[in-house]
């Protein structure tokens, strides 16, 4: 049977639950951690820009953290990228999976793969506009991501000048 994993917003009653995950020590170096990804958040919204972050529940048990970004256009891309980093054909004209865990306690059990496919299918509505693509990266030690998102169809790309994650990235 599939877990049943919901997405949740993050809002006043649960942010603080969403800050104590998670993940393994020697994954630290894969995602941001959730109290910096929440502020991260919140200071790109405040400058009118797109974050959606979500807490992800199994039952009312949270389990794991995910951020979306867009990207409308080339303009937003300069805003997001740092000075020297290229910016890929696909960046403007997409949404991102910008941050992505599973608690260290709840890993391996299939709730990764359930939500990644709720925030898919929630990406493919458009809710903040039209685009392309849906996009993301990952380290690239990172084979457990690199093998999950390829299950779902990204297709790795190479690395752009400036950048130290590798790109995948998914037609919509
Ligand atoms: C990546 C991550 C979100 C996956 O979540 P998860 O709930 O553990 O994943 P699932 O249980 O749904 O498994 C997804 C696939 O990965 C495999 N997998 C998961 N954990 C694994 C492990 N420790 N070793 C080997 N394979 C593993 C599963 O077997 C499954 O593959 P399958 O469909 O071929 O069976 C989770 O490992 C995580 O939080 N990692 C640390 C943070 C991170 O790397 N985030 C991504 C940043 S880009």
């Amino acid at each position: 049977m599939k877990p049943e994993i919901t997405l949740k917003e993050v809002n006043y009653e649960n942010y603080d639950e969403l800050i104590d995950l998670r993940v393994k020590v020697d994954q630290r170096n894969f995602v941001a951690s959730n109290i910096y990804s929440l502020a991260e958040a919140y200071a790109v919204i405040s400058s009118k820009g797109y974050a959606l972050p979500f807490g992800i529940y199994l039952g009312d048990k949270p389990v794991g953290f995910l951020m979306i970004g867009y990207c409308p256009d080339l303009e937003y891309a300069k805003g997001i990228c740092n000075e020297g980093e290229e910016i890929p054909y696909f960046l403007p004209g997409s949404y991102e999976v910008w941050r992505f865990m599973i608690d260290k306690r709840y890993q391996h059990r299939g709730y990764g793969s359930e939500a990644l496919k709720l925030a898919l299918e929630f990406i493919k509505t458009k809710p903040l506009g039209e685009a392309e693509y849906c996009c993301l990266s990952y380290e690239p030690e990172n084979e457990v991501a690199r093998k999950l998102y390829r299950s779902f169809g990204f297709e790795e790309k190479e690395l752009p000048k400036g950048w130290d994650e590798v790109p995948a990235v998914l037609k919509l």
